[in-house]
């Protein structure tokens, strides 16, 4: 099908627009906070500290668990009093990279009377106090948290080099129910916990990744950024210390009939080699679903980060396609990525944030989960504005020298895009109401706008923009900025 000229035309003008207006708010600015004092004048590991240590870094400072190593016992934490210190003071630890102040659920930050009592306990010396005081140390079950799944999967057993860079190893499950399901929640457990840095499970209904996978001899293919294809939807992702959660009920997440799971592990090589069969356990939802969980991906299409910019700006907008509720929402960047900022932007111009991450660190992506979900009427925009440092400077950039940098799924390629998380409002599956018109993923999704709007810079016409024909659209879209910014 050729697209039609005026479309292309008015289609092209509008995503410049949108741009050219995301590109000219302000960044966020940063909260400066100062730890707060304790009232307290003694304070003691067994009372004071100790509470501190097990609620907020227990669950991954355990053996084997992912940190380096145990904050169980007093002498764990005596001989690293300091230590403790300087990095919650810092905000290192415990990794939560959301500028959030208790608006999401398993918020992972301490207050200020926590570090400062961290703070006061190392400068006294760290006192262990009475033992009687000490709570009771947590415990860490070994098996499913949230009981028996209802359907578990397993990958092929996965050979990981002692050495070497991380690999993203993409594994696909097939499926075979005959209709439709709904998923309140999925747990994964790492088969090698060492080496499995985290896990997300796509879902692909178009065969594709399955291609991929017979493409490639090694078990499962190997994909960085996403997995290769579109995905047709997600189940959801593990990292460490992210407990499992279901869905409230009433709300599923669709795993369409015949689906297959493609679930991307991140594998970290710790210097002797190791093997790995992760788990995915399912849990089906237990009532009638009535609204299905759909992701909206805002991107922003024009990402070209120059070779030595430290502070490059992109941004994106796109418009809620009904009554929605925002559940939550995923920012997602590779390496060069510092910062993400979105924000909806209502009908009557009032500005909701959603999320704020000031400081990206592709190692801890989370998805952010809202405590009250977040309403939102049609004609929202949902913006997202984010920078990339590509400068010498930043320690974790992959080139040196740096190179320009641009759309991609390779590990020295970026993206920019917040996946964000709802259900349509009008939408009562349990009354036979079904948002039939609104894609279970939206811009991704097949059909889409943006996706006929990029498909017009698809030369050679094989349905899929190649790097080539990528950087041939956003040169467009940036002698099209650079005009009307001329202009204005
Ligand atoms: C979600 C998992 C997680 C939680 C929760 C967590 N940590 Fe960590 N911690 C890690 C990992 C992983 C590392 C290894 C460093 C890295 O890879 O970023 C680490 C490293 C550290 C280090 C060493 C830092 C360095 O410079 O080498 C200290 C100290 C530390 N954590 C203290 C804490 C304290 C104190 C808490 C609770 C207030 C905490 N952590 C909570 C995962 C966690």
């Amino acid at each position: 099908m050729k697209p039609n000229k005026t479309f292309a035309l008015i289609g092209t003008v509008a995503l410049t627009a949108a741009l050219v207006t995301v590109l000219r708010t302000a960044p966020p600015v940063a909260r400066a906070e100062e730890p707060k004092a304790t009232d307290k004048t003694t304070v003691t590991y067994a009372k004071d500290v100790a509470p501190i240590l097990y609620a907020q870094c227990a669950s991954c400072h355990h053996p084997g668990e992912v940190a380096p190593f145990s904050l169980l016992s007093y002498q764990d934490a005596k001989k690293r009093a300091s230590q403790l210190t300087a990095v919650t003071q810092s905000r290192f630890m415990p990794p939560w990279k959301a500028d959030s102040h208790g608006e999401f659920l398993d918020e992972r930050r301490l207050t200020d009377v926590q570090i400062a009592t961290l703070k006061q306990w190392a400068a006294a010396g760290a006192p262990e106090g009475n033992p009687a005081d000490l709570p009771a140390a947590p415990t860490f079950t070994a098996g499913w948290r949230l009981g028996t799944p209802d359907a578990v999967y397993q990958q092929p057993v996965y050979s990981v080099p002692a050495e070497g860079a991380d690999v993203y190893q993409c594994f696909v499950i097939p499926t075979d129910y005959k209709e439709d399901r709904y998923v309140s929640a999925i747990e994964v457990r790492p088969g090698e916990r060492a080496v499995v840095h985290h896990v997300i499970a796509y879902l692909d209904t178009t065969g594709e990744a399955r291609k991929l996978d017979a493409a490639d001899p090694a078990p499962g293919y190997t994909s960085y950024g996403g997995i290769g294809v579109t995905p047709s939807g997600g189940l959801g992702g593990w990292a460490p210390g992210n407990d499992a959660r279901r869905l409230d009920d009433g709300v599923g997440i669709l795993l369409p009939k015949g689906a297959d799971i493609v679930l991307q592990v991140h594998y970290h090589p710790v210097g002797k080699a190791e093997k790995d069969q992760t788990k995915l356990g399912v849990y089906f939802a237990k009532g009638p679903v009535d609204k299905r969980v759909r992701i909206q991906a805002v991107i922003a299409p024009a990402l070209r980060v120059p070779a030595g910019d430290a502070h490059y700006e992109t941004g994106g907008s796109q418009a809620v396609p009904a009554n929605v509720t925002v559940l939550g929402v995923m920012p997602h960047m590779h390496l060069l990525g510092h910062d993400m900022t979105v924000a909806a932007r209502k009908p009557d111009g009032t500005q909701q944030p959603l999320v704020s991450v000031p400081d990206w660190d592709f190692n801890w992506q989370s998805t952010y989960m809202y405590k009250k979900p977040i309403e939102l009427p049609q004609g929202t925009r949902i913006h997202l504005t984010a920078h990339y440092d590509n400068s010498v400077d930043n320690a974790r950039n992959p080139s040196d020298p740096p190179k320009l940098v641009t759309w991609g799924e390779k590990t020295t390629d970026e993206m920019c895009i917040a996946f964000v998380f709802y259900t349509v409002d009008s939408e009562h599956l349990t009354k036979g109401i079904a948002a039939t018109d609104v894609p279970d993923i939206g811009v991704g999704g097949k059909g889409s706008k943006m996706e006929k709007m990029m498909m017009l810079f698809d030369k050679n016409g094989d349905g899929k923009l190649d790097d080539a024909e990528r950087t041939g659209m956003v040169q467009f879209l940036q002698d099209m900025m650079a005009k009307r910014a001329g202009k204005s």
